[in-house]
């Protein structure tokens, strides 16, 4: 891939500008839910699939036919195997984690929550129509957990080896169409860790099959990033096409830029020849008078539509996103955004959530996202590895700059391939502002460590040179060789106390907090307790090697060369519940919980980030039993001024302190808590918290009014207790029970990283208040989806979302389980007839043929006999209850026999089906059809052969 642009260097400040296009992500979910365009479909590939939990066992092979016959393409043996039997296995519709299923086992590994996660098997057959025949098809994977191997009609198509990014795999050399079904097998492996946190298990990301036409765009092959040089808007365009017909085809490449109105400004055409198996890259520029540009404030997204057209007909088309914005990262002041200083207000996330683990619908992605905006946030690492392709979507609609992350660290080829399909799917979306190729790695301040990543920082820039790239490093910058000299923004994981040393070190050289705080709080409680597992709420604990929430910022927020903070972390995320184990089994540091309630750090960030005013007072004010004993009272506030106030008397009226915060020593009375926030001596900002009375009924909140019936939107619903005025309360701890109708409850939490109960059922606790269901609705429904709670001794409540009906993805079709019967061998001809009974030799490969049924029948060449022979075992449901032994057509005569006993005949010669009675019982059974055949007249088995249950 060409280099396209000069990387902008000038006084060792890295001058960027950006752009762009395509979201590969984009295009497959909104086609998915939309028409097709012209030359491609996308289809969904989530439904249709069987499941199996555990390994299975190849199947030892022995023998020296069976030997031969298993090193042969299309040979897959055991549950990899087209014909094995799944027909007794679970139905499963992807995204699908099915370690989100376990309870907390205390002997299962701390890192990843304690759920025990295994190998399991999925399994589908993908039935295409004749109308698929001469397409493309590209089966897409976005996301497996770990390690995935995957197998099409017996043929092992790939090797997963990244637990976070999408798979493409052509299948179009393997598939067969109409009544001779696909069979798909996927065994994942998250026995295999990739991380130190939560990673699920399974295929949790969506599925996809691509149909194009033969000459078409490759996926992720429009790069379409705007430029900024010369006083002059450009996209330099890269379009890499694809032919897999039989000869060189001369195309025409046509890409139009669409503003939001929908109106094209600026246009390009070129001829291209693409030859034979071949990709080609076609390169030209888009030149643009006056972009309205994107940022944080105004996310303007332009279109780039793509066209591959071949005498005036549509062969191929694909919209790119793209953004016109430019970056820079200066060493003295940090980060600039179409050259304006922004300084970055980060978070790192990993992906689960509460109840779903990293199966998370597209509608809890979206809850989350707007959380992290209600917080304040600007810029997001996406640690330690890539998101959901919906998730950069949602980043440049919302208007988030990205620190998107590589998981291996690792220059050998295969994991190289992983960094550069990061960046080749990833680099149109405006949002991206830094590659990180690493987190923490022990060698990252050695010269091996600085050698691999100075090859990984080359692989990057030869797929976009608009953006630096960076490495997330907790030690190692000041040794003599160190990977920090191969990035060009220097990272630094916590260690805030050496900001000032490396910047007088190194002062041209840009640099950022790439992970810092560390510190630990549970949602509503406020003494810290160790022997419970509790941390309180006013910013005191954190980890010895990060700070509290108020120091990480100061740091950060104080030195205008370190160009952002990303606090470890937004969210509390399952595993890793440091610095405790049993029965701690999600996160302490999370500014938001599992669920993504606040905890008091959203509002102290809440405070630094925002510039509106803020004030907010922890803790809540019921302390029944404390009358008359110093309750500390904590302001987190961006005001000038604060004073509290308990029943309307003053507690003292403080200078704001932003950075430290500000607090009050309140003896407890119940009634009312108040804060007044000056600003310039005015009063700009109220806050009250009350002592509730006991709790009596619950409530439900929705997210959003409305669902899709569409059976894929999902979203949280907040639980809480209120009392007898409505006021929350905030010590309510009851077991709720959930009732739905008109959809399903996908997911259970409540926050708490010490509740080692199930995520998935009907019955969850409040924490300190407060539960969350996950709802979904069905495929096809419309109407409302209603939504009930009880708990003892509290008024129930019910709460109704609207569902609107809403046009499903088009979905693959797929196929029951059906026992399709392969193996076949064709005797020699003979002139006499041939003993059903004779097998070929165990030694023979060439004397009997071999037989795929469904291919065309071939005229004999002489007068006499052939002897089609299998053998197989029935799928358990045939060997219960009996079943039809079905040829879906044979040509010519013939005799079948089972087990050696005649079982049916046909007489025509013309060609035909024939059913078969097929007896129970428990044993591998041998198949033979004797066929008579005449010279010159056609024969044999046409059609696929199958074993269908009665
Ligand atoms: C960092 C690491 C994170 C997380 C964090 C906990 O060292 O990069 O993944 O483990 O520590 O403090």
């Amino acid at each position: 891939m060409p280099n396209r642009r000069d990387f902008l260097k000038s006084a060792g400040a890295l001058a960027t500008t950006s752009i762009f296009g395509q979201s590969a992500a984009y295009a497959s979910t909104a086609r998915a839910r939309a028409a097709s365009v012209p030359g491609r479909a996308v289809v969904s590939l989530n439904k249709g699939w069987r499941f199996h939990e555990g390994d299975i066992a190849f199947p030892v092979i022995r023998g020296h036919g069976w030997t031969y016959a298993n090193a042969k393409a299309g040979s897959a043996s055991g549950a990899a195997a087209p014909g094995f039997d799944d027909s007794e296995w679970t139905n499963v519709v992807l995204p699908h984690d099915f370690a989100s299923a376990q309870l907390p086992e205390q002997d299962a590994n701390v890192s990843q929550g304690y759920r025990k996660r295994g190998i399991g098997w999925y399994r589908t057959l993908i039935r295409l129509d004749e109308a698929d025949h001469g397409k493309h098809l590209e089966l897409q994977l976005d996301g497996i957990s770990t390690l995935a191997t995957v197998w099409f009609n017996g043929t092992q198509v790939a090797h997963v080896w990244s637990g976070y990014n999408a798979v493409y795999i052509d299948l179009t050399p393997f598939a067969t169409y109409g009544d001779a079904l696909n069979s798909l097998a996927i065994r994942a492996d998250a026995n295999t860790m990739q991380g130190w946190w939560y990673e699920g298990a399974g295929i949790y990301r969506n599925t996809w099959l691509v149909k194009r036409e033969q000459v078409h765009i490759v996926t992720d092959g429009v790069f379409a990033h705007p430029v900024f040089a010369d006083g002059q808007w450009t996209i330099p365009l890269e379009v890499t096409l694809y032919n897999i017909r039989k000869g060189t085809q001369r195309v025409q490449v046509e890409s139009v830029l669409v503003d939001a109105d929908g109106k094209s400004v600026a246009a390009f055409t070129a001829p291209a020849d693409v030859g034979v198996l071949a990709h080609q890259v076609v390169t030209g520029t888009l030149r643009v008078a006056a972009p309205r540009l994107w940022s944080l404030e105004e996310r303007n997204l332009y279109s780039v539509r793509t066209r591959v057209l071949q005498d005036g007909k549509v062969l191929d088309e694909v919209t790119t996103r793209c953004g016109f914005r430019t970056q820079r990262f200066d060493p003295e002041q940090g980060f600039f955004l179409n050259d304006r200083h922004v300084k970055l207000q980060g978070v790192c996330i990993h992906q689960d959530h509460a109840g779903v683990g990293v199966a998370v619908p597209y509608g809890v992605l979206d809850y989350r996202m707007r959380r992290l905006k209600e917080l304040g946030v600007n810029a997001i690492r996406c640690s330690h590895n890539a998101q959901d392709k919906r998730f950069y979507e949602l980043c440049d609609e919302l208007g988030f700059l990205v620190m998107d992350e590589n998981r291996v660290f690792n220059p050998s080829p295969e994991h190289v391939d992983e960094l550069t399909w990061l960046v080749r799917c990833h680099r149109n979306h405006p949002s991206i502002i830094l590659w990180s190729v690493f987190n923490e790695e022990p060698i990252q301040g050695t010269e091996q460590g600085y050698e691999m990543v100075r090859r990984m920082v080359a692989a990057v820039h030869a797929l976009d040179t608009s953006r630096p790239t960076t490495a997330a490093m907790n030690t190692g910058q000041f040794e003599p060789a160190n990977a920090g000299q191969a990035v060009d923004v220097v990272g630094f994981n916590y260690q805030y106390q050496a900001y000032d040393g490396f910047h007088q070190a190194f002062p041209t050289v840009p640099m950022t907090s790439s992970e810092d705080t560390s510190a630990f709080q549970t949602r509503g409680e406020y003494v810290t307790v160790p022997e419970k597992h509790i941390f309180a709420g006013y910013d005191d604990d954190a980890s010895s090697w990060g700070s509290t929430h108020r120091v990480g910022w100061q740091a950060v927020a104080e030195r205008p060369f370190v160009a952002g903070a990303f606090v470890w972390t937004g969210f509390d995320y399952h595993g890793e519940p440091t610095p405790y184990e049993w029965p701690s089994n999600s996160s302490f540091f999370g500014i938001m919980d599992l669920c993504g309630f606040a905890k008091d750090a959203f509002w102290l960030h809440q405070a630094q980030w925002r510039k509106e005013p803020v004030l907010r007072l922890a803790p809540h004010w019921n302390w029944a039993g404390k009358e008359g004993q110093a309750i500390t009272v904590m302001a987190f506030h961006n005001m000038d001024e604060v004073e509290v106030f308990l029943n309307g008397r003053s507690q003292g009226r403080q200078k704001g302190d932003i950075y430290a915060m500000n607090r009050w020593q309140v003896p407890y009375a119940p009634g009312t808590l108040a804060a007044v926030g000056y600003r310039g001596g005015k009063v700009v900002k109220r806050f009250e918290v009350e002592t509730t009375g006991a709790p009596v009924t619950l409530k439900l909140t929705p997210d959003r009014a409305f669902l899709r019936g569409d059976g894929l939107d999902a979203q949280p619903i907040q639980v809480e207790a209120l009392d007898a005025k409505g006021r929350h309360v905030p010590l309510a701890q009851h077991q709720v029970v959930f009732t739905v109708e008109g959809g399903d409850i996908i997911g259970l939490g409540n926050g708490d990283p010490n509740d080692t109960s199930s995520e998935k059922g009907n019955t969850r606790a409040l924490f300190n208040g407060l539960a969350q269901v996950i709802v979904q609705t069905r495929e096809g429904s419309a109407g409302r989806l209603r939504l009930g709670a009880s708990a003892p001794g509290l008024k129930s409540a019910v709460l109704d979302v609207e569902v609107r009906a809403a046009q499903p993805w088009a979905y693959q079709a797929t196929s029951e389980p059906v026992q399709g019967l392969d193996g076949w061998r064709s005797s020699p001809l003979s002139a006499a007839p041939v003993d059903p009974n004779v097998r070929p030799a165990d030694t023979d490969m060439n004397s009997w043929g071999w037989v795929t049924p469904g291919t065309r029948a071939r005229p004999a060449e002489r007068t006499g006999y052939v002897l089609y022979a299998t053998d197989a075992w029935a799928f358990a449901r045939v060997r219960k209850h009996g079943g039809t032994l079905e040829f879906v057509e044979v040509t010519g005569p013939c005799q079948v026999f089972i087990d050696g006993k005649k079982a049916g005949e046909k007489t025509t010669a013309a060609p035909a089906p024939l059913r078969i009675p097929f007896p129970a019982g428990d044993t591998r059974f041998h198949l033979s059809v004797l066929c008579p055949v005449t010279a010159g007249q056609p024969h044999g088995l046409s059609g696929v052969v199958r074993l269908l249950s009665a």
